[in-house]
């Protein structure tokens, strides 16, 4: 089968670009001695979950009890979910997932760590715990080193639980690799302290879980962190080309799309739109600027400017290119986690040939 024989619109994944882009993570991680678990949320699969783990390194995260166990009914055995876990209900499963695979969960509550604590000891499991700082994200995480030490004492505490250590997230820092220099020597210093914090206390602290896309390759500038999550580095997006933080040889997937209407003067429109791509703007371009869906590959002077639910709008007013009804387009999308999310499958190709299907089964899983 060739990338002629498929439908539109499809996912395509250069696997040759993949493969060298899982390598090169490994790689770095091995050479700074730091943990590798990449964060599933980008691409949903636990086929590709388990090409990363090929690089030898077993773990991944996730972001919801119901992608990891997606993940652990397909063999994926050793999870961190970076995300507060919430709820009777999805404790219970959570509990049910830890006695079939090593589960690990980043939180930042009383709260949250004594619902785990109740069903864990309940069920008679022991769940791994890292408590979660805020390092200017604003989204989760406590506010202080004080208020983090209060927090993991606590933990400490309970029956069905085991402190293992520390979680943040640096995902504020998307800007380009040399600007990241001061902030990420900064987020080393604070780990530093509070590494030190957690071993006056006795507690663990030898399990740092920190990183993202963005920082991933810079991350040595932050001593004290010992693994990191990232989880767009497979495929890589506009919004990272944009940033400068991969290059255009780096980006391995793209939307294959084909023009259905050329009826409006200086416009096209392809068969993918807002279920297609997600609305994600261009982050580079600013809050104000008109938006952008991503780069058509064909040529990047058409403006991928609007989009309805089933319609990429089209702009050609710029172009020499005159696009025919039937013509198939390559489209770099701005965000590719959420577009992937959209999905079934994606097409993995060498060249032309199809050379793998793989089910995107975490899509949708949001519980
Ligand atoms: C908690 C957490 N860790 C890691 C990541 C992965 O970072 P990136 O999307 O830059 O690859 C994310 C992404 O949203 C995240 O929310």
């Amino acid at each position: 089968m060739t990338i002629h024989d498929l439908d539109t619109p499809s996912i395509i994944v250069n696997l040759d670009v993949m493969e060298s882009n899982l390598k090169r993570m490994a790689d770095y991680c091995r050479k700074h001695n730091l943990n590798l678990r990449p964060h599933s949320k980008t691409h949903k699969s636990p086929d590709v979950a388990r090409m990363q783990i090929a690089q030898g390194f077993p773990g991944i995260t996730c972001a919801k009890v119901g992608e990891a166990e997606v993940m652990v009914e397909n063999g994926v055995l050793d999870i961190l979910i970076a995300y507060p876990v919430v709820g009777d209900i999805k404790v219970r499963r959570l509990c049910s997932l830890a006695k079939k695979a090593k589960i690990a969960v980043a939180l930042d509550s009383v709260e949250a760590a004594e619902g785990i604590a109740r069903e864990a000891a309940r069920r008679g499991v022991t769940i791994d715990i890292l408590a979660e700082i805020n390092v200017g994200m604003n989204r989760v995480g406590v506010e202080t080193p004080g208020l983090l030490v209060v927090l993991a004492e606590k933990i400490n505490r309970m029956k069905g639980l085991r402190l293992r250590g520390i979680a943040c997230y640096p995902g504020q820092l998307f800007f380009p690799p040399p600007e990241q220099k001061k902030p990420l020597r900064q987020l080393g210093e604070l780990i530093t302290d509070l590494r030190a914090r957690f071993r006056a206390k006795g507690l663990d602290e030898r399990w740092v879980s920190a990183g993202s896309t963005p920082t991933a390759y810079q991350s040595h500038w932050s001593p004290g962190i010992t693994e990191i999550r990232p989880g767009m580095y497979p495929f890589n997006d506009r919004n990272m080309l944009g940033a400068d933080i991969c290059t255009l040889d780096q980006c391995a997937l793209h939307v294959m799309t084909t023009v259905v209407s050329t009826a409006v003067n200086k416009r096209a429109m392809m068969d993918g739109g807002s279920k297609t791509f997600s609305s994600d703007r261009f982050i580079p371009d600013g809050p104000k600027a008109a938006p952008t869906f991503g780069t058509i590959r064909d040529d990047e002077k058409i403006i991928f400017y609007g989009m309805s639910e089933e319609h990429g709008h089209l702009d050609l007013s710029k172009s020499k290119t005159r696009l025919k009804i039937g013509q198939r387009l390559r489209v770099l999308p701005n965000h590719v986690c959420p577009t992937v999310n959209l999905h079934e499958r994606m097409y993995a190709v060498r060249g032309e040939k199809v050379v793998a299907t793989w089910e995107i089964k975490c899509r949708a899983k949001i519980q």
